[in-house]
């Protein structure tokens, strides 16, 4: 198996994406620590990948990662279960989806507290525990719109767009620790974040995907799977695009 002894922190996995990393990195043999906004989601995630995986290792607790007392507190948590940390996934998203003219300056606040400061807080609190095992490996959630822009979503893709500068400096900045720094930039994946978009919206977006669909959860937690994996173990730095072509 791939992450054979690995413990894994993924952020934002109590549905989505994040769960299906949780599922993939459990199949290949890692122990891993999810966090989520609300209790009752992470609880319902464990109960959900337990039923899957009877023996994995499962720890689930409520964390906001724009919060950096709550970052701290959970990487501590997942130290004292495990005492370790091979992998960290900066997964942990939202939108707040809308034109410049109507975008509120809470709206860009939140989405950037989450997705972007989320990411760096989290990656500080994890990376002290890298530095002293010498080895790690952090991925980051970015998204097609950080690489293409999107109307409707400057918020949004300033965000991702920000992540992927974040990944490229801290892969420069931690490389000598070897900890290697990568992140993904998915298309559109079938989620509940993507179901709240209009169905001509869908379609539109369908007819421009090279690949004509669209990525399951799954697309991305392989791609997940291997920027974790020693397998990628001379990666760092890179964006790994999962997006049947939308952007190239
Ligand atoms: N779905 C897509 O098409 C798509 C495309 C590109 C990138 N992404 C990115 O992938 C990631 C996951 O997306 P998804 O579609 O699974 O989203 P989702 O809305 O289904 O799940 C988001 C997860 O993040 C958690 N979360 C939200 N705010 C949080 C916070 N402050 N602290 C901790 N956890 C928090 C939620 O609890 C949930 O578990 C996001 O970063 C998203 O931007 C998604």
């Amino acid at each position: 198996m791939l992450l054979d002894g690995k413990t894994a922190v993924i952020t934002g996995a109590s549905r989505g994406i994040g769960l299906g990393i949780a599922e993939a990195f459990l199949a290949q043999g890692a122990k891993v620590a999810i966090c989520g906004t609300s209790e009752g989601g992470v609880s319902k995630a464990k109960e959900h990948l337990q039923g899957k995986y009877p023996n994995g290792e499962i720890l689930a607790l409520a964390a906001d990662v724009s919060k950096s007392g709550d970052c701290d507190n959970f990487i501590a948590e997942v130290i004292k279960h495990f005492g370790r940390i091979d992998i960290l996934v900066n997964n942990a998203g939202i939108t707040r989806d809308t034109l410049l003219m109507r975008m509120s300056e809470s709206d860009w606040d939140a989405v950037l507290s989450v997705n972007l400061k989320g990411a760096f807080l989290m990656s500080k609190a994890a990376v002290k525990q890298m530095i002293k095992q010498r080895s790690g490996s952090i991925i980051n959630m970015s998204s097609v719109v950080g690489q293409s822009g999107n109307a409707a979503q400057a918020n949004y893709s300033a965000s991702k767009a920000g992540l992927i500068g974040l990944t490229k400096s801290l892969a420069k900045e931690l490389a000598s620790r070897n900890i290697r720094v990568n992140a993904i930039a998915p298309g559109f994946v079938k989620t509940e974040m993507t179901e709240v978009l209009k169905e001509e919206l869908r379609d539109a977006i369908l007819q421009s995907i090279p690949l004509k669909r669209f990525a399951e959860v799954k697309d991305i937690a392989d791609a997940a799977v291997f920027l974790a994996s020693e397998n990628a173990g001379y990666i760092t730095g890179q964006v790994l695009a999962v997006n049947g072509g939308l952007y190239i």
